[in-house]
């Protein structure tokens, strides 16, 4: 049995004795409805730090009113019972489990309340300013803020020495990481939070997403759409194509699966678009691929619908 945490101050005692013991700690900050992509950043915690801390907590501040908030999975016991299966053996053989939880109720994370409605809302918000409004900002006005809040949170209660964040969600990870530079902050510093490679279905390749669970079997028979349609955009960004055309080809992909699904699911191409990786500034419609292959990595990142469901993937260009 891993010792969960409900509060801010339980947590900061088990986080004192860490630091009296000269402990490294990791953090994986979560959601909760874990999956292989969750515990492949649980793994690589395990490997890099003396003791590993995941968090479990569905924010509100980063659904909009009309999202997935009350519906979103809630599994708690068999996210901590997949959690502390795994393990590492360190070089000196300490066998290596998750150490703690820390697994807050609302009230605990946001004392003062939570108002949803925007132009209501009092108090204090992180917001990494130009970084939130293209690709998944775009979508989703109000997201990396609440993500950007809940995030500083969370590093001021678990003090992390390292902390792993998943490349699924690449705006929100290189969002995060400019955040702790921009904030000078020391837990973790910017070179200690790390971005761990998407993992996906062997067979398909469909990005795991604790939104999967939303997709019927039909749906989830046409969610690997996106990923494929992303490769297409990838192999004509390295043939040279523009960017346009390198969108044109993906949404044409998804137009054609989406034909084919239909009636039996909704399918609906969000945005696919590629992206400067320092800035997000969109990459211009006539840009091809430079030849000398030293241009900056670009972000290839998409999102589509599936019935109700919005799936995300991302293939970061230039970075092999
Ligand atoms: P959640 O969606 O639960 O994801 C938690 C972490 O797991 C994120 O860093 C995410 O990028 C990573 N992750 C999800 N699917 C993955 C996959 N297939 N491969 C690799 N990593 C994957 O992201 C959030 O929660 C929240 O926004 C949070 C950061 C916890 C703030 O509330």
């Amino acid at each position: 049995e891993i010792p969960c945490y409900n509060t801010v101050a339980s947590y900061r005692e088990w986080r004192q004795k860490a630091r009296d013991e000269r402990k490294s700690v990791g953090f994986v900050a979560t959601m909760g409805a874990l999956h292989s992509g969750h515990l492949s950043l649980v793994r690589q915690s395990l490997r890099d730090n003396d003791l590993t801390v995941l968090s479990i907590f569905v924010n509100p501040a980063q659904f909009a009113p009309h999202e997935d908030l009350a519906t979103y999975p809630r599994t708690l016991e068999r996210d901590l019972n997949l959690a502390s299966q795994e393990s590492f053996t360190s070089a000196d053989g300490t066998l290596r489990k998750l150490s703690a939880a820390f697994v807050p109720t609302v009230s605990e994370m946001y004392p003062t309340g939570i108002v949803q409605d925007v132009a209501l809302q009092k108090g204090t918000f992180v917001e990494v300013k130009g970084y939130g409004d293209e690709m998944e900002g775009k979508s989703r006005p109000t997201f990396f803020r609440g993500v950007a809040t809940v995030v500083t949170k969370l590093f001021n209660i678990i003090e992390p020495t390292q902390t792993y964040f998943g490349q699924k969600d690449i705006q929100q990870a290189l969002l995060l990481r400019r955040m702790v530079r921009d904030t000078l902050l020391s837990h973790p510093t910017p070179e200690n939070l790390h971005i761990v490679p998407t993992a996906r279905d062997e067979v398909d390749g469909l990005a795991l997403s604790s939104r999967n669970a939303y997709l019927s079997p039909a749906g989830r028979r046409v969610a690997p759409t996106l990923y494929a349609a992303l490769q297409i955009a990838k192999t004509a960004w390295e043939e040279g194509c523009t960017k346009q055309e390198c969108v044109r080809r993906a949404i044409h992909h998804v137009e054609q699966k989406r034909d084919e699904a239909a009636p039996d699911v909704v399918v609906k191409a969000d945005y696919i678009e590629l992206n400067n990786s320092d800035t997000f500034e969109v990459i211009p419609d006539d840009a091809v691929a430079a030849k000398d292959g030293v241009a900056k990595p670009v972000l290839l990142s998409g999102a589509m619908w599936v019935d109700k469901t919005r799936l995300i993937d991302n293939i970061i260009l230039g970075n092999e």
